[in-house]
């Protein structure tokens, strides 16, 4: 029931705090350490890798998981799209440990993958939001979302539950492996932060609302770029911006623009600097400069202790590992925006399904 809410998807950026609160009260302790089953925190430790698989949005947020894992375990962890690994395997490692993420359950072209990984006999956990979907009753173990059911076609609610849970699972493991950082690491301190800056941004609508007439209502194509966690971010954040309100959107890894793409900016062309992490801040700066430069309308999504005079939107500060959780909800916001005021149909965008069931 969408409630007073026009569409679900501003329901469910909306319900985002909560799904945070609900994570940290199910997954972690009374003293804040991850409850996670012995026997899967045992079949990670025995991995010399970890590989994550998923499609789209689920993807996307592998793409964050991978820095969450190399960053608190140590562990080399690589992010496959499913439909690509199903044909093209990568070289496997020793003893590889596999990820899926998958808020349906039911991605055929992540399923593929299973199949293949549970004929060559290894173990593999399912991050995803419906119990007893395919996925999760064919993988060895299964993680809950517990986001609540995601009616939207875009995805939202599933991508911070799915970096959220990558996080509590990185901590254990982590402290298992008796890493120091993972031990430093205070990820209920963490997930409350989260939840009171993500309310904080849901609580700006009406100003990313004005951003987004302002700056996405008119243009054919826009770029969010970024460096690292923030580039990977800046992926799903053009992902939502061109899945429901149709702007070609590309997320671009800052300094590479210069080394073609930039051709593409035009006067008024809107590149958003997502801007999060202290060692590329300034280089993420010149590269919009870059941009303006050639005429680009320039944004950036900042966290409060990088922010400079002039700043579009400033996110509350976390931890660096966790920023995604924050500097996407204005990119859903945007996206949002963007369709409604386009008169879309924001749930339902033309030729998507919620679940793809065909490879
Ligand atoms: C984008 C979106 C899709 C899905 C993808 C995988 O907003 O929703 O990209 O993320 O189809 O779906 P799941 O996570 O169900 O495997």
């Amino acid at each position: 029931d969408k409630g007073t809410y026009p569409f679900y998807m501003l329901k469910e950026i909306d319900e985002q705090p909560n799904v945070m609160r609900r994570l940290a009260q199910i997954y972690l302790s009374e003293t804040g350490e991850p409850v996670i089953s012995d026997k899967l925190l045992n079949s990670m430790k025995q991995a010399d890798r970890i590989y994550i698989v998923g499609a789209g949005t689920s993807y996307h947020a592998g793409l964050v998981g991978k820095r969450l894992f190399e960053n608190l375990t140590q562990t080399p962890t690589e992010v496959h799209i499913s439909s690509e690994f199903a044909y093209e395997q990568p070289i496997l490692s020793k003893k590889p440990f596999f990820i899926f993420l998958s808020q349906s359950g039911e991605t055929a072209d992540s399923r593929e993958v299973l199949v293949n990984v549970n004929a060559g006999g290894y173990e593999s956990l399912t991050i995803t939001n419906v119990q007893n979907s395919t996925l999760s009753r064919e993988a060895t173990y299964t993680l809950l979302l517990h986001a609540g059911p995601e009616i939207a076609v875009a995805s939202t609610k599933a991508y911070t539950a799915q970096i959220a849970i990558e996080a509590i699972l990185a901590k254990a493991l982590g402290e298992a492996d008796n890493q120091i950082v993972a031990q430093r690491f205070d990820v209920r301190h963490q997930l409350g932060l989260v939840a009171t800056g993500m309310q904080a941004l849901v609580d700006e609508k009406s100003k990313i609302e004005k951003l987004a007439k302002a700056s996405f209502l008119k243009t054919p194509n826009a770029f969010y770029i970024g460096r690292g966690i923030d580039w990977s971010v800046s992926l799903e954040a053009a992902l939502k911006l061109k899945e429901i309100s149709y702007v070609q959107a590309e997320g671009f890894a800052s300094g590479e623009l210069k080394h073609g793409t930039i051709a593409l900016i035009e006067k008024g062309t809107p590149v958003i600097g997502i801007i999060t992490q202290e060692k590329t801040a300034g280089l993420t700066r010149s590269n919009l400069q870059e941009t303006m430069a050639r005429g680009a309308q320039i944004l950036t999504i900042v966290s409060e202790s990088l922010a400079k005079p002039g700043d579009t939107l400033i996110l509350p500060d976390v931890d660096p590992l966790m920023s995604p959780l924050l500097s996407v909800v204005p990119t859903q916001l945007i996206a949002y925006y963007t369709s409604l005021n386009k008169g879309l149909d924001v749930d339902k965008p033309r030729n998507l399904a919620k679940s793809v069931t065909v490879e």
